[in-house]
């Protein structure tokens, strides 16, 4: 299968599965539980049908918008996702070189494998931390550092993951981090040759938003067990007030679920929250970002920017997104497959596939900026 080839999300993760160790690939493909919820925020889209409007006048279409102070070309963002290196050598470096090609906002997380620094000298755009909130509070207080030394624009604190997801598929691989090779992944790497060359030649697995500070014990652990062991349940939102005030900038939830939550989010002066489970990873049977967009805009709309992520795999995806009041529209999964496919011309293939199925809806909708993409162009079944 060759980049070619590649015109949707599937294709993108079918060549992923083709190029990827068995445990990396399931890495990302995999969620939590019975993967319910994973598999419900794409299937939520399909419940409202979009109504066209036409003889619009549609010759030129503006996708821009503006979240949280950040001016995007186009209405969707590299949502921060972790470990990217793992999956192609090229990593958070290809991902933050299309974000820059398309004009968009990508995020670098606490999980990174390059250092924020060196993703901000990669791209001038907008860019986002996810941060992680350890129980180290020195660790917190250096990336919280850090990230300002280094022009971060926005700092989204990920609110879903006090925990670890159970993520069965990651239990039967064994997948870890530092990522090793262990005796029952070998077979699995011998398989993939292409993938081993590539990571085996290239500077070793860091994780430099944390190295000086997290020790393992030279052992490795699970992503959930990382949650569970490193992250500090205590956190609340007085710790986040305080956060919020020390940012001094644009400070943006992740993870945020009911209308409460939402208001409180405003109340302590955060600019924008994304509506997020982790792509399906950690609560199964969450509700879809998708699904509770309409009552969370109608609570906050006026006092903060609505993002959601998780399930976008299509341009009409985002307009019905945008159409129910999302300021912008997270992906993960759909740019972290063309990464491990082919690096940065897969990740440039993929954000412009999006981008050009955007237009092309746009058009079709009538729609000549996205500020005309209004719930009057959506029936729910
Ligand atoms: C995950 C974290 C690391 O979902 O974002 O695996």
């Amino acid at each position: 299968m060759r980049l070619k080839d590649c015109h949707n999300f599937h294709d993108f993760r079918r060549m992923a599965k083709q190029r990827l160790p068995g445990p990396i690939f399931n890495y990302i493909d995999g969620a939590a539980d019975d993967e319910v919820t994973y598999r419900r925020n794409t299937e939520a889209f399909d419940e409202v049908d979009l109504v066209p409007s036409v003889l619009r006048g549609v010759s030129e279409v503006d996708m821009s918008v503006t979240v949280m102070g950040q001016k995007l070309d186009m209405p969707f963002y590299c949502s921060p996702t972790a470990l990217q290196r793992l999956f192609h050598h090229e990593g958070e470096r290809a991902v933050a070189g299309a974000a820059a090609k398309y004009g968009t906002m990508f995020g670098v997380s606490s999980l990174g494998t390059i250092s924020l620094e060196e993703a901000r000298s990669i791209s001038s755009g907008p860019q986002v931390y996810q941060f992680y909130f350890h129980k180290d509070r020195e660790l917190n207080r250096v990336m919280m550092e850090r990230a300002k030394q280094a022009g971060v624009n926005v700092m989204m604190l990920t609110v879903d993951s006090i925990t670890g997801g159970n993520r069965e598929r990651d239990k039967r691989t064994g997948f870890s981090i530092p990522f090793r090779l262990n005796l029952a992944g070998i077979a699995q790497f011998a398989m993939r040759p292409g993938w081993a060359i590539n990571y085996f030649t290239h500077e070793q697995f860091k994780l430099p938003q944390l190295d000086d500070h997290v020790d393992m014990g030279g052992g490795t652990m699970s992503i959930s067990k990382y949650f569970t062991e490193m992250l500090d349940p205590t956190l609340d939102w007085a710790d986040v007030e305080k956060m919020v005030a020390e940012w001094g900038g644009p400070f943006c939830l992740k993870g945020i679920m009911s209308v409460e939550d939402a208001r409180k989010a405003a109340d302590i002066g955060c600019k924008g929250i994304v509506l997020s489970n982790h792509g399906g990873r950690q609560l199964d049977g969450s509700r879809s970002g998708f699904d509770q967009l309409g009552e969370i805009v109608d609570a906050v709309g006026d006092r903060l920017d609505v993002i959601i992520d998780g399930g976008i795999q299509r341009g009409t995806h985002v307009i019905k997104a945008l159409a129910m009041g999302a300021k912008a529209v997270g992906v993960g999964r759909y740019y972290l497959f063309p990464l491990a496919a082919a690096g940065q011309p897969g990740v440039e293939r993929a954000l412009g596939n999006l981008r050009t199925e955007i237009e092309r809806d746009m058009k079709l909708m009538g729609a000549r900026t996205v500020a005309e993409l209004t719930r009057d162009s959506l029936r729910f079944r």
